[in-house]
């Protein structure tokens, strides 16, 4: 085994703020659909409409990070070892099987993960983002129907925006399992916690190639 730095600061406090919000926005943006009481309807409201302004501004700027570090290229969906982790996370994972390939620092991410990651960044988030902003400068000034669009009342957008949440709480609920599946139960949070992961095998370059991408892509 060896300590890799593979998530750099901004990486983490991108995941952990991003978290947090989606949480909040969840209880409050329930609390609205009628699901429980907690803040009380006006106060989950604000809240909402407070962490959902917080979370576009957040959206931004880790939009502006994935382009200019070349991050974005670790979420390009591959059909490569696909089929090994289907099998993998189905049935591999209950007999100890090993993981189907090592996660390296210019590879983070399986190819399961990347398209599930590459699903919400590219569909759920904008559907959420989209549906949201719909909702908030939509509903009140026009009363019942959002005009501009020819879309009689708010029901269809509402259904969006709910169906994305729902996406958004069975996203997290494999998230956390998922989390616990690595070197050890706590290896992948700790991680992205400290940055540092414990690799498996030798050293991550392979080739001259590599070694300067990864120092490249350590010091962006
Ligand atoms: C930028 C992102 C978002 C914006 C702009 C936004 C905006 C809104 C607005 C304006 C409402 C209606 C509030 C009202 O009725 O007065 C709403 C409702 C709601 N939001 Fe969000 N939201 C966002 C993200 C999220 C996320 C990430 C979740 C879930 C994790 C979520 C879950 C919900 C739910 C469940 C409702 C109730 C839907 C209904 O029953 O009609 N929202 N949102």
């Amino acid at each position: 085994m060896r300590r890799e730095y593979v998530y750099r600061a901004f990486e983490r406090f991108w995941h952990w703020t991003q978290a947090g919000m989606i949480i909040l926005l969840g209880v409050t943006g329930f609390e609205i659909h009628g699901t429980f009481a907690f803040f009380g309807y006006e106060q989950a409201v604000r809240l909402h409409s407070t962490v959902a302004i917080a979370f576009l501004v957040l959206i931004s700027f880790a939009i502006f990070w994935h382009l200019s570090s070349g991050e974005w290229r670790q979420y390009l969906p591959t059909s490569t070892h696909l089929r090994a982790y289907i099998d993998y996370y189905v049935t591999g994972i209950f007999r100890g099987a090993p993981h189907p390939t090592k996660r390296t620092v210019l590879s983070k991410l399986n190819p399961l993960q990347k398209l599930v990651y590459a699903g919400l960044k590219v569909l759920v988030i904008p559907v959420m983002v989209i549906s949201g902003l719909l909702y908030m400068f939509y509903r009140y000034p026009q009363q019942y129907g959002v005009t501009a669009l020819n879309i009689d009342g708010l029901s269809i957008i509402a259904g969006f925006h709910t169906l994305g949440a729902f996406a958004l709480i069975s996203f997290f609920v494999a998230h956390i399992y998922l989390t616990t599946t690595g070197h050890t139960a706590t290896s992948n949070l700790k991680a992205m916690v400290t940055g540092y992961e414990e690799l498996e095998g030798e050293d991550t370059a392979q080739s001259e190639e590599e070694e300067e991408a990864v120092k490249e892509l350590m010091e962006s």
